[in-house]
């Protein structure tokens, strides 16, 4: 039933006002008092009980990401937490369910709106920080790896920037389907990480070339994508690549990345960018679907699992952020909700 004009006033949590962290012009976060949404039709009204932090945050701050333009002023990409109140056509969820998603952003809150069609069910046995370390990796994951790579069982996939957030859930991803993996990360503990996740090699790029990794590794072929977060290796990345491979970018290069378009060519490659916070609306709540279809399971036998290095409070945000701006971090870093 529709809620009441008069519940619309105060929303369910009887408050009006919430804090959540605002990034300003000048790339400064800030705690502000913010309004508390009643969940428009087909929308919830998520209690947030933990935030997962990511490269795509830092990013945001440092105006090197690029924001989709109807999104909230409010940091944070995803989360899990408590439904307290649907919107009217909601069928899916009810009060009261624990569900973690992928926003466009408001995640680093107390309370967030959420398109009932992105929620997904916490998998079995999560906590709320695992449940909050799984939205973007995993969805990034699904979308490079099958919607834009198209692989299958026994095909070749190189990820840098495997020791990340985002990267340690795609090697686990692509590894519970069978797809063979090349994990390449910049020191011998992040290596050491890498090789705790199942990867098939990992390639430590500071002291080894990794195009040469997975030229022999694959009998000279070449993989068949490469997922890149931006670290200026386009030519190399292009090298590494067998006929017909796909490079996909999810992050910009760090440094002017070059490219002789003859390789490209001869090689009838492909570069595709992925940018699941700038996915089509339609398009993102079929992927939910398909993860819950296909990956849920997996999550819940604890086949895919986050690692977890950091956690921190909500008040405590700019440190979490400091975190992964000096590449402190290994696996995912998490802001709990304040007690
Ligand atoms: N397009 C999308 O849809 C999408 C979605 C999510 C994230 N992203 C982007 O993907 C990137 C990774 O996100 P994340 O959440 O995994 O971040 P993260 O947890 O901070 O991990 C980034 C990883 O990248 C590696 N790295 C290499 N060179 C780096 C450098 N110069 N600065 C920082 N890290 C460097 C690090 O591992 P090594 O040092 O071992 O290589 C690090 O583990 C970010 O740029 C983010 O914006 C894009």
């Amino acid at each position: 039933m529709e809620p009441s004009c008069l519940s619309r006033l105060a929303p369910p949590t009887g408050r009006r006002v919430q804090k959540g962290w605002e990034v300003s012009g000048n790339s400064k976060l800030s705690l502000n008092s913010i309004p508390i949404e009643w969940p428009n039709s087909g929308e919830v009204l998520i209690r947030i009980k933990a935030a997962g932090v990511c490269g795509s945050d830092l990013a945001q701050l440092n105006e090197t990401g690029i924001a989709p333009l109807n999104a909230t002023s409010i940091f944070g990409l995803e989360i899990a937490g408590e439904i307290i109140a649907i919107g009217s056509g909601v069928e899916l969820w009810a009060e009261g369910d624990r569900v973690c998603c992928l926003l466009s952003g408001g995640g680093f809150a107390e309370f967030c709106i959420c398109p009932a069609r992105y929620c997904l069910p916490i998998p079995n046995g999560f906590s709320w920080n695992e449940a909050a370390a799984i939205p973007m990796g995993i969805t990034t994951g699904w979308v490079s790896l099958f919607e834009i790579g198209k692989l299958n069982a026994g095909n070749v996939v190189l990820v840098h920037g495997a020791s990340g957030g985002v990267g340690h859930i795609m090697i686990q991803l692509a590894k519970a389907f069978n797809i063979r993996v090349i994990a390449t990360c910049s020191s011998a503990d992040r290596a050491e990480f890498c090789r705790s996740l199942g990867p098939d090699a990992v390639v430590c790029r500071d002291s080894q070339n990794f195009v040469d990794f997975a030229l022999e590794f694959t009998g000279g072929a070449g993989v068949d994508v490469v997922v890149d977060m931006g670290y200026g290796t386009a030519s190399m990345n292009m090298e590494a690549l067998a006929p017909h491979g796909k490079l996909i970018q999810i992050a910009p290069s760090s440094v002017p990345a070059s490219l002789d378009f003859r390789m490209l060519i001869d090689k009838q490659a492909s570069i595709v960018g992925c940018s699941v916070r700038g996915l089509d609306a339609g398009v993102k709540a079929c992927v939910a679907e398909r993860l819950a279809a296909d990956v849920w399971p997996l999550l819940s036998a604890r086949r895919i699992v986050p690692r977890i290095t950091t956690v921190l409070t909500m008040q405590q945000l700019p440190d979490a952020i400091a975190i992964l701006a000096a590449r402190g971090s290994m696996g995912k870093v998490v802001c709990a909700a304040d007690a």
